[in-house]
């Protein structure tokens, strides 16, 4: 099968990142890229290239469009990566059209008809939209952050059951966006605060970790806590992390074990931009962003200074790469498994 896409804000970092990862891609094929001040303007001419490597050579004579109706009515599917103010109207208008959009954006992630989804995590939930994908929907790829902290604690969550989880997080400037942070608030420094960032990791989760029964999404139960840090990183995003499980941890070989024993839905498919083992153990004093942000071309996570201390706590180091499994990669992974589902 082979469906026409379209990239919302297609000049912007994550953008790019969908441009690159969509190169050749088996499924799908990038036929509109829209932008707001690079819209009229050619995409090789004009955008300035932003990430590793070159830019793919089917974008540079594609003319970048205004993101309206009339330049997306004819694709397949719509990747978002607009500014959440701006997909705010946007993106509902267009599934009032009948349009299928996976966003990035934090507008709508919350919303009671909206998965939030993590493809190893809760692909059930994709059943919402799967009921009425000829209508439209939206689905929703979670906070980059949120991503990497639910891969990891899956397999945990699923083994022992999990009470309360502490996470400190490390974030990359990349994560802000282009331009992002000025040089002189992030170089020799750190921010401890990132705007909303906080109540993203601690709500998002639950929504994640619930269930999907009877078009409801019910929320997990346990507790979550976070505290985010903007650090001088460019990409990848590192947490460190203190969590109870319900259940006694046996040891650390134990949990080893389970954590790299993990496999969801995108493996057990096939999927194409699925990485073979979505958590890699690491040894030593990693994870790090200059070693660990491109394992498996940026789609796994690494774990690692884990500790056992019995009474249910452990604690971690966890490392993820925050515009390719905590954005592009990750709306790429969602829309290859629905497309799978549907046949
Ligand atoms: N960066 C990350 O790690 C990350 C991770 C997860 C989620 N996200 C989310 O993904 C979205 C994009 O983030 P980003 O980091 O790529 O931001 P960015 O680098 O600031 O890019 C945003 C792009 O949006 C475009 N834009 C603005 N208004 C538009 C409109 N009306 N129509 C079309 N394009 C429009 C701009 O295009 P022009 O250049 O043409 O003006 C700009 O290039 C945000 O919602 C962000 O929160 C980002």
């Amino acid at each position: 099968m082979s469906l026409d896409v379209a990239i919302l804000g297609g000049a912007g970092l994550v953008g790019q990142v969908f441009i690159k990862m969509l190169d050749a891609h088996p499924t799908f094929r990038v036929k509109v890229v829209t932008g707001s001040r690079s819209a009229g303007k050619i995409y090789g001419r004009h955008v300035e290239w932003k990430i590793w490597g070159d830019m793919p050579e089917y974008v540079r004579g594609m003319e970048v469009a205004p993101t309206e109706y009339r330049y997306l009515k004819d694709v397949d599917l719509i990747f978002s990566a607009l500014p959440s103010e701006e997909a705010k109207k946007i993106e509902s208008y267009l599934v009032s059209r009948g349009m299928r959009v996976i966003t990035n954006a934090s507008t709508h992630r919350l919303d009671p008809d909206v998965p939030l989804i993590v493809p190893e995590v809760n692909a059930s939930h994709l059943e919402a939209v799967i009921e009425r994908y000829q209508d439209g929907f939206i689905v929703a790829n979670p906070n980059c952050s949120t991503i990497i902290l639910s891969l990891f604690l899956k397999p945990i969550y699923d083994e022992y059951g999990l009470d309360e989880v502490h996470v400190v997080t490390m974030q990359a400037v990349s994560g802000a966006g282009y331009p992002g942070n000025p040089s002189m608030e992030v170089m020799g420094n750190i921010l401890p605060f990132i705007p909303r960032e906080e109540e993203k990791l601690e709500r998002e989760t639950l929504k994640i970790f619930g269930e999907y029964k009877d078009g409801v999404f019910t929320n997990a139960v346990f507790r979550v806590k976070a505290q985010a840090n903007r650090v001088p990183v460019i990409y990848g995003h590192t947490e460190s992390i203190l969590l109870r499980t319900s259940k006694e941890v046996e040891d650390l070989e134990e949990l080893k074990k389970i954590l790299l024993g993990f496999h969801g839905p995108p493996q057990e498919m096939g999927l194409h931009s699925a990485p073979g083992n979505p958590i890699h153990v690491v040894d030593g004093p990693r994870p790090q962003p200059r070693f660990d942000a491109f394992r498996e071309k940026g789609m796994a996570v690494s774990v690692g200074r884990l500790k056992v201390y019995g009474d249910g706590w452990i604690s971690a180091v966890i490392h993820g790469n925050n515009l390719v499994r905590g954005a592009a990669g990750g709306t790429i992974l969602i829309a290859e498994y629905l497309t799978k589902a549907l046949g």
